[in-house]
């Protein structure tokens, strides 16, 4: 398993290109299973969880073709179940379910199962696919989903942490192909649902409202081929910026949307890292001494939890009391106890953590666990005095795109050591 050296203190200087969005390109590749025609998707990243992904798709019958950071699917013969090891593994292949609905009128998918942030459930995506006509039976770790015809009909999707991304995205692909209309009701209103939609009307579908709670898709007979670029990663770019914050550093954000950053860069302003809108990029660097923050995370357009692990690393470093509270995983804080090897000082009262921060950081051996887990260590580890060790990189391989080139592209020294 590789793991990452980085030696801390260097500011990162230069510009960093932010690549398409994971969380976008995972639901829209399985959206490609809607037709049998093919589709062309534009500035894919190079990430573990889309080559997951392609594995799938392949698996079901399709065709897929990387060329570059565009890559091609063509389902044009698909079968109804995905392989019961591969869709465990990825949680976020749980998306495959809608799609198949919608072209097969059946789906036998692996349950999900639990993951370190949290136990994932998906009776939210379920209640979904049922409204729409979908009988659903679980045995021996699959859930099944079959229906005679799918109907539009309305349906509520608030759950106890706000909406579901994947949830929305599941039904909206089945829903696509349903006879009727579909109101959906407490929709997730994430950038990455709004993608998809466009990919989806691409390809001849009728969703209207994406972006905002109420969701509505008017089903049609079937969806042709189409190409689609996917929007930058939100989640990297906000990566990027508070480590160029925590170094003290100053970097161009080349391609990052700013207007769907508006938590995370009022957030970044309050703390005192300065990000600016320079034409089609973002420029970030801090505006004199860092500011201790309070941070609760929320569904979209409130602070994303993908964003917490890394601003709780950025507090680490503010003299100051932060208290950062995760209002949409029951568990989201495996970071703290390996940011307290680095020296932290961050205490956990049920939801919140109370982090006391402004000691200087010292580099140590720490273990990522999640995705976003590591991104905070890497951040951490590159304000950190001495050497900081990351293990288990491949968490970071999931959904960042060659991290450690182009954190070396800014400056920063940190080499991968690639264990066999
Ligand atoms: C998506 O996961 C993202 N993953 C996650 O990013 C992200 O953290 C999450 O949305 C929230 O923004 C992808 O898009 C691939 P949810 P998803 O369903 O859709 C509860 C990353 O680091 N819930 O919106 O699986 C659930 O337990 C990953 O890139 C139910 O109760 O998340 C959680 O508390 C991590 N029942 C909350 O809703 C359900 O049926 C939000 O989950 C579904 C979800």
């Amino acid at each position: 398993m590789d793991s990452f050296l980085i030696k801390g203190g260097v500011p990162l200087h230069g510009e960093v290109t932010i690549s398409g969005a994971k969380n976008a390109v995972l639901p829209i590749m399985a959206a490609t299973l809607l037709t049998p025609e093919p589709c062309v998707i534009r500035r894919v990243p190079n990430l573990s969880d889309v080559h997951f992904m392609a594995q799938i798709l392949e698996w079901l019958g399709a065709k897929v073709k990387f060329e570059g950071d565009t890559v091609r699917v063509e389902a044009r013969k698909i079968r109804g179940q995905g392989d019961y090891d591969l869709v465990r593994k990825m949680r976020g292949s749980i998306c495959i379910l809608g799609p198949l609905l919608g072209r097969l009128r059946k789906a036998r998918v692996s349950l999900p199962g639990g993951c370190v942030i949290g136990a994932r459930p998906i009776n939210l995506h379920l209640k979904g696919v049922e409204a729409l006509g979908a009988k659903i039976r679980i045995e021996a770790g699959y859930v099944e989903a079959t229906a005679r015809r799918l109907a539009g009909s309305a349906m509520f999707l608030g759950g106890r942490a706000g909406s579901t991304v994947l949830g929305t995205a599941n039904v909206m692909m089945a829903a696509a192909l349903a006879e009727g209309i579909t109101v959906i009701e407490s929709a997730a209103c994430e950038p990455e649902v709004v993608d998809l939609a466009n990919f989806l009307n691409a390809m001849g579908a009728r969703v209207a409202g994406a972006g905002s709670p109420t969701v509505t898709i008017t089903g049609v007979k079937q969806l042709h081929g189409a190409e689609h670029e996917v929007i930058p990663d939100r989640i990297e770019a906000a990566t990027f910026a508070i480590a160029a914050g925590a170094t003290n550093g100053e970097v161009t954000l080349k391609g990052a949307r700013a207007d769907q950053m508006h938590a995370v860069i009022d957030k970044l302003n309050e703390a005192g890292v300065r990000v600016e809108r320079r034409g089609a990029n973002l420029l970030v660097r801090r505006d004199g001494r860092l500011k201790p923050a309070d941070v609760t995370t929320l569904p979209y357009a409130g602070f994303p939890t993908d964003v917490q692990a890394q601003m709780m690393a950025l507090m680490t470093l503010t003299p100051g009391i932060s208290i950062i509270t995760e209002r949409i995983f029951e568990s989201r804080f495996m970071h703290v106890s390996e940011l307290a090897r680095l020296g932290a000082d961050i205490e956990i009262e049920g939801p919140s953590a109370i982090v006391k921060g402004g000691k200087p950081l010292s580099g140590a051996p720490v273990m990522a666990s999640d995705l976003r887990a590591s991104a905070a260590l890497v951040v951490a580890g590159l304000a950190a005095k001495g050497t900081t060790q990351v293990n288990r990189v491949y968490h970071i391989d999931r959904g960042y795109e060659n991290i450690d080139g182009k954190l070396r592209q800014l400056g920063a020294r940190i080499q991968r050591i690639e264990e066999s």
